[in-house]
């Protein structure tokens, strides 16, 4: 080793002894006569002093050290003054005072410096992703992000799961988005598809009496992304046989506990509460509530209907609805401007307009005020549950327009009242979810998770008849207002998954074509089966309190799907392409 100690480890109990370290130099100090360098590593800094009296030689070269620089040094810890011990630091009582300085690299200038509070722009960040990756915020993401994946399997190892590896050549997955596609060189116009998930697999793997497995499963899709997506994705990927819903649910209910007590020294509250998909967008206006906070929706349609507010009755004439939430004392924060903004924001999600009223002693003031009844102001108040200093919203639409436009509101209200604290941890499962929802601009069902959802027992007879309102047996893990987690109750009986497929219109041929291998294993004995699937990266992500999961990823890409550090994706060399009888001229 070319070291004794790493840079977090030294303390006052080690006074006296005589140590190397090596790491990079975060910072230095030229004193005339004494330098300090502080030196870093991922476990930590220590300061290193280097005295003339040690020799003209070293001391030159210690002045001559910048930032980066890697350097191995070796001295003996000694204690510092009273007046000069950093209570910040671990290592804040200690120096090591060198004797030998020896300069492992020299660094070019860094575009920026590690140790440094200020962020320079993500786009920089990205290119010099080795730089960036020495910041301490990083270095202790990563940390987590090994942390919590050990931990997970930790906890499935110890309940006899396998862990179990699926190919990333393969064939398409039904998960939705577009594939990313690997030109096969063997079999000429023949492609591969990276996986979605490893959901086929898994599958047949139950087929074949694997029946607990599990997998950190790499994932590829090909979508638009956004602040919680990447391209290249991590899932904790989980099926069972011969499992109801609760038992996946009771597993991953554990699950959770075991990760936040290793990880975060929490104990988590079991079990994880579940509510249906019916109630949540009822209450919430949304499948995915941040439940940190409560601010529920509260529906005034039997008030509008009755009132003089035009806008309000017509609408629920015309069967919408109209639904608003109460902004606990922000009548004095939220000015006339800032409401405007408001209403512009919530237009974003299709809403007309946002009628607001303030809570005053006993009525309410607005300029819509007028057009309730003294007595429909006071039940208005009731409802809401309305207190002086109070300020309500209210949106008339469509149900879907007012549930979509007052989710929105309600998140951003929660942030921006501070309604609760940055640690915050809020797990619950949505379940219930209908099987398919109607695809108006297409004319037809489609499956809401994917096509082996199996139906809610009592609601199957309905497939047919009324397929809005068959429930399956899915189920979501949401965390702080994010989908954390998928799965479902698979459909194991080819009859049923035949059903399924002629109301979403795949046809057989179609459905032989795209999942034709597991159809057929299906046929040989399946057992009920079951799983689910969990976003690694987002839970790490929802731990660190970040909200960007490039952040959690040590290589991510771009919101343009672009690895700015290697340059990917890239043009091939013309011999590549070649050997693929690919060629690159398709007019677009
Ligand atoms: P689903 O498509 O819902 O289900 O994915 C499961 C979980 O993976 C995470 N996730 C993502 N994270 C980062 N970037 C992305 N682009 C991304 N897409 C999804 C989410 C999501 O909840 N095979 C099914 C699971 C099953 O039924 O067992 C599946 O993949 O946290
Ligand atoms: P107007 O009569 O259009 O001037 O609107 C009076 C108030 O009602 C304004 O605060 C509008 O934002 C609000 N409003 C208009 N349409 C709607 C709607 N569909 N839902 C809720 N509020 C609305």
């Amino acid at each position: 080793m070319l070291r004794t100690h790493n840079c977090g480890g030294l303390r006052k109990a080690d006074e006296g002894s005589t140590v190397t370290v090596c790491g990079w130099v975060d910072s230095y100090r030229d004193h005339g006569g004494l330098v300090f360098i502080d030196l870093r590593d991922r476990y930590g800094k220590t300061q290193v002093v280097f005295n003339p009296s040690q020799g003209e030689e070293i001391h030159a070269l210690a002045r001559s050290l910048r930032n980066e620089d890697v350097i191995q040094a070796t001295g003996d810890v000694v204690l510092r003054s009273d007046k000069d011990i950093n209570p910040d630091l671990p290592t804040g009582e200690i120096d090591v005072r060198a004797r030998t300085l020896t300069v492992l690299n020299k660094s070019l200038t860094p575009p920026f410096e590690p140790g440094t509070q200020e962020l320079p722009n993500e786009e920089l960040r990205l290119r010099y992703r080795f730089i960036d990756l020495r910041r301490p915020q990083l270095q202790r993401n990563m940390r987590l992000r090994h942390q919590l994946s050990k931990a997970t399997r930790d906890y499935f190892n110890s309940l006899d799961f396998l862990e179990i590896e699926t190919p990333m050549l393969g064939r398409s997955t039904p998960e939705g988005a577009r594939d990313y596609l690997v030109p096969s060189r063997v079999h000429e116009g023949a492609f591969y598809a990276l996986p979605q998930s490893p959901q086929i697999y898994k599958q047949i793997l139950m087929v074949s009496g694997y029946d607990r497995y599990y997998q950190l499963a790499r994932c590829f899709r090909d979508e638009d992304l956004r602040a919680d997506r990447q391209p290249e994705f991590t899932q904790i990927d989980v099926e069972m046989s011969f499992v109801t819903m609760n038992d996946v649910l009771e597993t991953i209910d554990g699950l959770l506990a075991h990760v936040m007590r290793d990880v975060r020294n929490v104990e988590l509250a079991l079990p994880v509460p579940r509510f249906s998909h019916a109630e949540v967008v009822e209450r919430y206006g949304t499948d995915k509530p941040d439940l940190r906070f409560g601010m529920e929706l509260v529906d005034i349609g039997e008030i509008a209907a009755r009132c003089d507010f035009g806008v309000f009755k017509k609408t629920i004439e015309g069967g919408g609805r109209v639904r608003g939430l109460n902004a606990k004392q922000a009548a004095e924060k939220y000015s006339r401007k800032v409401i405007d903004e408001l209403t512009a924001f919530v237009g974003d999600y299709g809403a007309k307009g946002l009628a607001f009223f303030r809570v005053q002693d006993g009525k309410l003031d607005s300029p819509i005020a007028k057009f309730f009844s003294d007595e429909d102001q006071q039940a208005i108040i009731t409802s809401l549950a309305g207190e002086p200093g109070d300020l309500l919203f209210f949106v008339a639409d469509q149900c879907g327009v007012t549930s979509a436009a007052l989710a929105a509101l309600r998140n951003r209200l929660g942030k921006e009242l501070s309604l609760y604290g940055a640690d915050s941890f809020n797990a619950l499962w949505v379940i219930d979810f209908p099987l398919v929802s109607y695809n108006e601009g297409e004319q037809r069902w489609d499956a809401e998770h994917h096509p082996f959802c199996q139906p809610v027992a009592e609601d199957v007879s309905l497939l047919k008849s009324d397929p809005g309102k068959v429930r399956a047996q899915s189920y979501d893990l949401v965390i702080n207002g994010y989908e954390a987690a998928s799965g479902s109750i698979r459909i194991h009986d080819p009859k049923v998954q035949q059903t399924v497929f002629d109301l979403l219109g795949i046809a057989s041929d179609e459905a032989e074509r795209r999942f034709g291998f597991l159809l057929e294993a299906l046929r040989y004995g399946a057992p009920p089966h079951g799983g689910i699937a969990l976003g690694l990266d987002r839970w790490v992500m929802l731990l660190t309190g970040d909200d960007n999961i490039r952040d959690v990823i040590a290589f991510p890409k771009t919101q343009r799907a672009s690895d700015l550090l290697s340059g990917a994706p890239s043009p091939v060399d013309d011999t590549q392409l070649r050997d693929l009888k690919i060629k690159l001229d398709l007019p677009t």
